[in-house]
């Protein structure tokens, strides 16, 4: 008999991405031809995890004593203060805003959650989007609404963003919204100035009538081209609303393990700020207590050191080098074939659409080719694909979407001959 209540029973601690990642792991040990394109980590070529000598040495750095001790609830003063630096850095917006640290971005969605909803509410965000927001909206017992991502153009719907924002507000009196640009996760899509323009006006004006908290998941901005772009439009949408950025070490500094990350709150109101600062620290202390001091000692330096800072950029920008060629020679490999996906221009993963994510995957499975199946697309970790294979991976893809179209055709003609 278990202990465990109905609800914690029908949970899987076992996430889809590493169930596929474990069984790829283990068909290469045994010595077949593998490439696995599932997992959201940096690698090189020869598949040795990207990591950056700076972020190793800021991390060595921390004298042990300081490293043992607790962190202050909030977060180390010093770290908060780079971190709303590195994202607000030369804008109004450095001296409108507060923040916690918390254990990744991971733990700024869940402190986000807790804060900006209701139990029972839910936060909106593209109807592609990285599957964990699930569980962790769950978990909270708040939950994930969707609006459509793509028009027929495979350009970012902006009346379906429109229309969910404001079916958001009509149910619930609030929103939360949930944006991961530059680089979204799964699809790569950045949104261009012109979007981040509509985007901006269209909460700003919604923000007038009900309380909105824009949440901007900023895991993967580094990795865009004009990362920062979307930092021009936050005055916008602070005139009326708060503005939330998750911010992590995970892929900027390739400190997956660290879990430094912090959730920041601009805000034109001192008053409410000063709020935004305590009901925040609150949800540290209630989960997480205080998150890994070394890691944000580390962080400080890696921001603020103006030695170590240039490092970790000219770093960063030989892992953004390799990334970039993969994408160039996805885009072209990918064009030839005809594969269908959305604008992609930086960025760990890329998505490409098929009738039926789950046989183009077990087809691409058969030969070795690891993907991610989600509804509508299967999601390509080209962070962890080798440029040498993107021949192979298209080849697959090609395979895997022809054979989705094969089966829903002999679908279509089955029903038609049944009826
Ligand atoms: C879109 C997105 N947001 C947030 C995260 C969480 O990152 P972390 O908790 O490691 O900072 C990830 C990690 O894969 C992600 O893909």
């Amino acid at each position: 008999m278990t202990a465990l209540t109905a609800a914690a029973a029908a949970r899987d601690g076992n996430d889809p991405i590493f169930r596929l990642h474990g069984e790829a792991t283990r068909r290469a040990r045994t010595g077949e031809s593998i490439l696995n394109a599932t997992l959201g980590a940096l690698v090189h070529d020869d598949g040795r995890l990207a990591v950056m000598p700076s972020s190793a040495e800021a991390f060595s750095r921390v004298p042990p004593e300081q490293a043992a001790g607790y962190a202050p609830i909030s977060g180390s003063p010093d770290f908060l203060d780079a971190v709303i630096a590195d994202v607000f850095e030369g804008t109004d917006l450095a001296g409108q805003a507060v923040a916690v640290a918390t254990p990744g971005c991971t733990g700024a969605l869940h402190a986000a959650f807790q804060n900006f909803l209701e139990p029972g509410q839910a936060a909106l965000t593209s109807s592609h989007y990285w599957g964990s927001y699930n569980a962790i909206a769950q978990y909270s017992g708040r939950a994930i609404a969707t609006f459509n991502m793509f028009n027929d153009r495979l350009r970012f719907d902006m009346p379906a963003f429109e229309a969910g924002l404001a079916g958001s507000i009509e149910r619930q009196g609030r929103a939360l919204v949930l944006f991961s640009f530059p680089c979204h996760n799964p699809t790569g899509y950045s949104l261009d100035a012109d979007e981040w323009q509509a985007v901006s006006t269209i909460v700003r004006d919604a923000g007038a009538d009900a309380p909105i908290a824009f949440l901007l998941d900023n895991a993967y901005a580094a990795f865009g081209s004009g990362t920062n772009q979307w930092v021009a439009y936050m005055p916008r949408m602070i005139e009326t609303s708060t503005v939330l950025v998750g911010w992590t070490i995970s892929k900027s500094f390739a400190q997956y393990g660290a879990r430094v990350g912090a959730l920041i709150a601009a805000h034109r109101d001192q008053s409410e700020r000063e709020q935004l600062a305590s009901s925040l620290g609150y949800s540290c202390r209630a989960t997480w207590s205080n998150c890994n001091h070394a890691g944000q000692i580390a962080a400080t330096e890696l921001l603020t050191d103006p030695e170590l800072k240039a490092r970790a950029d000219e770093e960063r920008a030989g892992l953004i080098a390799l990334l970039r060629e993969r994408v160039d020679t996805f885009n072209e490999a990918a064009g030839e074939a005809g594969l269908a996906y959305p604008r992609y221009d930086g960025g760990f993963f890329v998505s490409v659409f098929t009738p039926d994510s789950e046989i183009t995957a077990a087809r691409m499975r058969e030969t070795g080719v690891y993907v991610l199946p989600m509804p509508g697309a299967v999601r390509v970790a080209l962070c962890a694909t080798p440029v040498a294979s993107i021949p192979r991976l298209v080849t697959a893809l090609a395979e895997g979407i022809a054979a989705a179209r094969d089966a829903s055709e002999v679908a279509r003609d089955a029903g038609k001959a049944a009826s």
